[in-house]
């Protein structure tokens, strides 16, 4: 597996004093690297964080295989209700493995199509549900709280459009994915693991230390994947072998460390960070991470100090021709990590044909992989000319071995950043109190004060 990570556009000396980071900067902050790793090393086998001991939970990955693998009815479609952690990693997997969805190809029951009902919007939920056949669809609810209004409505609204269709047989079709057994008084943690209970489904349990965005690679990644045929097997292969590099004392060696140093040590001068990955397949996993570095690291510190970088997704080529005119003249606020892939499942050979025009015949003969290259090292140097710092992750290709050592790689680069920028990047304080305003609004019980306290803010804002 070759994942690895290049920092020269970052340096000092290539974007600039005030831009960039200087070698000696690095070189004195190693310690500091060396310390978060020891930190979050050692709460981590406290227990405190499940998700570096996932690719190594063989008895977990066995489970999905083999439910996988026995489901005893024909489907070809899987239906996914989630949101946020419990949903992205399943688009991030299906995207890059088995490509976006204009190239998945004709659906079936042996290439099943992932339909994930993440969000609420109405006309999306009633158009996907239109688009399934009831009675050749596995529905998933992944929730690790349970609780989710999102998901819980959703997951409603398609229980009731399975049951129409298949009677009393839609128990044997549900599948829930949510943290399982009861708390110390008896009540259960999850009220969809007690629904699940009343209703007979089956469930898969989410580790209490495992937050949703760092969830990929337990049953709220890996079941939907194995279900829609991905070699979970390999994934966590990749994903272990990322794991040892990540527990390395050494940077040159552990670049999830390394570059979270270098993030760390640019993130005061660019509250921006361009996830650029240059593959359509690795589109769905810039999403992912889009929700990792913001949700992770997005924190109040010490109760006053804002921090954190805001990540935004970009796709290379495409957005050469929408974002990069801002990134090269806009504001120099942005630190860009391009996502390179070595080796493409095809090179994409250009026809050798001339027609005697110079400006078509150059590219007779080439490659789109060598344009592709081409491209994002003329983007990097724009770039660089224009004081913009960069740096490059390069990975192989993107296989499940890649892809589970990348997902991998980027939990411990934001677990590492976590550290060194002093926050806890584990908890969400900032979408617990939205869920909480929201049930107010929605009239659950027990949330009345929120509700009354929207209704004085909205008081407020009429009277201005
Ligand atoms: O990363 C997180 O913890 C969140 O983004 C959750 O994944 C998201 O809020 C959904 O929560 P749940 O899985 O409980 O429905």
């Amino acid at each position: 597996m070759k994942i690895q990570f290049d920092e020269k556009g970052l340096l000092a000396g290539v974007a600039g004093a005030a831009n960039g980071v200087t070698r000696s900067e690095y070189e004195a902050a190693r310690p500091k690297a060396l310390a978060a790793l020891a930190s979050f090393r050692a709460k981590s086998e406290k227990g405190l964080y499940g998700f570096p001991h996932l690719p190594f939970q063989e008895d977990m990955i066995s489970a999905v295989r083999a439910y996988a693998a026995s489901v005893p009815f024909e489907y070809d479609a899987v239906c996914l209700v989630g949101i946020g952690g419990s949903a992205l990693g399943a688009w991030a997997l299906d995207c890059g493995l088995r490509g976006p969805h204009p190239v998945q190809g004709a659906f079936g029951p042996k290439h099943p199509r992932l339909v994930i009902l993440d969000n609420i919007d109405p006309s999306f939920t009633a158009a996907a549900l239109a688009s399934m056949d009831a009675r050749k669809t596995i529905v998933l609810a992944i929730a690790k709280s349970g609780a989710t209004a999102e998901t819980v409505s959703t997951f409603l609204i398609v229980r009731d459009w399975l049951e129409r269709a298949v009677g009393a047989e839609a128990a044997k079709r549900i599948v829930f994915v949510t943290t399982e057994g009861k708390d110390g008084k008896g009540k259960f943690k999850s009220p969809l693991c007690e629904l699940a209970v009343k209703q007979g489904y089956k469930t898969f349990d989410v580790p209490e230390n495992v937050g949703g965005r760092f969830s990929v690679l337990c049953p709220v990644g890996l079941l939907p994947a194995a279900l829609i045929g991905i070699d979970v097997g390999a994934l966590t292969r990749g994903a272990a072998e990322m794991t040892h590099r990540s527990w390395l004392p050494d940077l040159e060696e552990n670049v999830a460390l390394r570059a979270a140093l270098w993030n760390w040590l640019i993130w005061s001068k660019k509250p921006i960070q361009v996830a650029f990955p240059y593959s359509n397949y690795l589109w769905g996993t810039a999403f992912w991470f889009r929700q990792l570095w913001a949700e992770s690291l997005g924190k109040v510190r010490n109760g006053k100090e804002n921090v954190g970088q805001t990540p935004v997704a970009a796709l290379g080529v495409t957005d050469q021709h929408s974002q990069v005119q801002l990134y090269i003249e806009g504001p120099n606020d942005k630190v860009f990590t391009f996502w390179k892939v070595e080796e493409f499942a095809s090179p994409g050979a250009i026809p050798a044909r001339k027609f005697g025009l110079e400006s078509v015949d150059y590219l007779a003969g080439q490659s789109l992989a060598k344009l592709i290259d081409a491209e994002q090292r003329a983007t990097a140097a724009a770039l660089t000319m224009n004081g913009r710092p960069h740096c490059t992750v390069t990975l192989g290709r993107v296989d499940e071995e890649h892809l589970g050592g990348f997902l991998q790689m980027m939990e411990f680069q934001t677990a590492f950043m976590g550290e060194l920028l002093g926050i806890d990047a584990f908890n969400q304080p900032g979408v617990e109190q939205g869920k909480w305003f929201t049930y107010g609004l929605m009239d659950r019980p027990g949330y009345e004060k929120y509700k009354d306290e929207i209704a004085t803010l909205e008081k407020k804002a009429a009277a201005e």
